[in-house]
């Protein structure tokens, strides 16, 4: 017999102080807290069903039945659930993006937070936010974050069986409307997984400077979230993206996810600002920008970013839900 199917919606998130960095491989534990802002309009939707017989966990993803490296990972991260329900059956699952086809932002993170709360619902588990936000850190560590909307942090945790690392809403969607305006610059897949950038950077020569400086920018950001300071919160997310990026260039061999876009975004963001423009700009591991800025400024943000030679789209998102339960 099919099992009872759980259906549900999860967001992507902009990362303002990034997780970049992991104390435990195995289980997802980051190296350092991290904040994000969850958004609006680009997500995913994954439906759960478990029994029906079957040898292996079905997968199909936007309509077509898939196998290899991304079903594998769907049944590692099933058989998490599977182990803490007691259960043995096999799963059909269905995944649908709602982001925007090629724009290189079909990130795990909502895939792994609507997994998160399907599977579990499907499986018979009732597990409060902590105990899901913990699940969904399995599959993806900033999935994690996607649990919840608004603004958010991932509590580093300090225990080895990482029960402690689970992300809580910092500020709710309605504490503060500010607009993310996403310029892609390349819709080419990444050439290196966060997974394993994560592991290069982890020997670069600046990777204990940046776990060095977290604490700072996470209570920087707490700040300015809770002041709505829009200079506070841009200076500190530009900070922690650029440091980032910069112990990866110095990396062996070096990670650079830049375009020649990118480079040029970030100079116009600069250039908006000179201008009057409150913007400021975080980048995750791909080319694309994501500029924080008010809903007044989105339009002229917008527009001038499209500008950019070499930028193919822009999109703009609000501050977006948490992860829903459909059915
Ligand atoms: O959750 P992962 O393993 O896809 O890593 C995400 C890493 C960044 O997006 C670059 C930063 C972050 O905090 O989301």
């Amino acid at each position: 017999m099919v099992g009872a199917d759980s259906t549900a919606r999860a967001n992507v998130n902009v990362a303002l102080v990034k997780y970049w960095g992991k104390r435990d491989t195995v289980l997802n534990l980051p190296a350092t807290g991290s904040i994000s802002l969850t958004l609006d309009g680009l997500g995913t939707e994954a439906a759960v069903a478990f029994g029906g017989g079957g040898e292996a966990d079905r997968l199909a993803i936007d309509g077509v039945e898939t196998t290899g490296g991304e079903a594998t990972r769907v049944t590692r991260f099933l058989d998490l659930v599977r182990a803490a329900a007691h259960r043995r059956e096999r799963a059909t699952v269905a995944m649908r993006s709602t982001v925007p086809r090629g724009i290189g932002l079909a990130s795990s993170a909502a895939a792994f937070a609507a997994l998160a709360l399907a599977a579990s619902r499907a499986a018979g588990l009732a597990l409060d936010p902590p105990g899901l936000s913990a699940l969904a850190r399995r599959g993806s560590g900033s999935a994690s974050r996607s649990i919840f909307g608004g603004f958010v942090e991932w509590h580093r945790g300090e225990r080895a069986d990482g029960v402690d690392s689970f992300a809580e809403p910092l500020a709710p969607l309605e504490h503060w409307d500010v607009r993310t305006v996403v310029a892609v610059t390349s819709t080419a897949p990444k050439t290196v997984s966060s997974r394993d950038g994560m592991v290069r950077t982890a020997a670069s020569p600046f990777y204990p400077a940046w776990v060095a400086g977290a604490e700072a920018d996470l209570a920087a950001t707490r700040a300015a979230i809770r002041a709505r300071d829009l200079e506070a919160l841009g200076l500190v997310a530009e900070h922690s993206a650029l440091k980032m990026h910069a112990a990866g260039l110095a990396a062996r061999p070096p990670l650079v996810y830049w375009r020649p876009a990118t480079v040029g975004c970030i100079h116009r963001v600069w250039a908006l600002r000179a201008e009057g423009v409150s913007a400021f700009f975080t980048i995750d591991a791909g080319p694309q920008v994501k500029v924080l800025c008010t809903p007044a400024d989105a339009p002229r943000v917008a527009a001038a970013l499209e500008a950019v030679p070499g930028v193919e789209r822009i999109v703009t998102c609000r501050p977006g839900r948490g992860a829903e339960l459909i059915t």
